[in-house]
């Protein structure tokens, strides 16, 4: 059997004619956010996406991260059909989005509380868990910041936060939306 996660030449990322309407009232009126993507990005490989507001960049993430589906064509990430949302992507959303009622180290913890296999020793393992997120949060320059509520951080220094977030499961695949 091949694996294709195995096979290098494979694409990592892999669109093939992918159109969303973001739901069925659109779709019947043939309006879609997005429209015939035929995309290949290779392991390692790091791209932009550069348009104007509206054009769908957002949801060209949320397609690759699976968190929406298409209506027609197909995604392939790491050699494997995209049925849901994906464990091995990180994202950060063009809005920081923390949870208002946790710290920085809490908010940046929260992928841990949620994917396995971090999930299930995540108690075990919490002492090494913060340890990890609070040097990411170092690495952004955000030392002293650790345990402080996102609403005494600026827009800046919350997006920086939610990046950590993005990392704190180290990834396969990183998404970025307008960091
Ligand atoms: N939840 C949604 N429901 C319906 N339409 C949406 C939704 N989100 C985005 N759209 C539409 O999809 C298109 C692309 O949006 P988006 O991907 O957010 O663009 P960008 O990130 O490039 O600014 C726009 O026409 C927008 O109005
Ligand atoms: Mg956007």
């Amino acid at each position: 059997m091949v694996d294709a996660s195995q096979d290098a030449a494979a694409p990592f990322v892999d669109f093939q004619d992918v159109w969303l309407a973001y739901n069925e009232e659109l779709l019947r009126a043939n309006h879609f956010a997005v429209e015939a993507i035929d995309l290949k990005v290779r392991r390692g490989e790091f791209i932009a996406i550069v348009g104007p507001s509206g054009c769908g960049k957002s949801t060209f993430m949320k397609l690759t991260t699976g968190l929406k589906m298409p209506s027609m064509g197909k995604i392939r990430i790491d050699g494997q059909n995209v049925t849901g949302p994906l464990k091995i992507s990180g994202m950060a959303f063009q809005a920081p989005s923390l949870l208002p009622w946790r710290t920085t180290v809490d908010n940046v913890l929260l992928p841990l509380e949620i994917v396995e296999p971090y999930r299930s020793n995540f108690k075990a393992k919490r002492k090494e868990y913060v340890e990890r997120a609070r040097k990411l949060l170092q690495k952004v320059g955000l030392a002293g910041y650790e345990d402080k509520f996102p609403w005494q951080l600026s827009g800046g220094m919350q997006q920086r936060a939610s990046i950590c977030r993005a990392l704190i499961h180290e990834p396969k695949m990183l998404l970025l939306d307008e960091p």
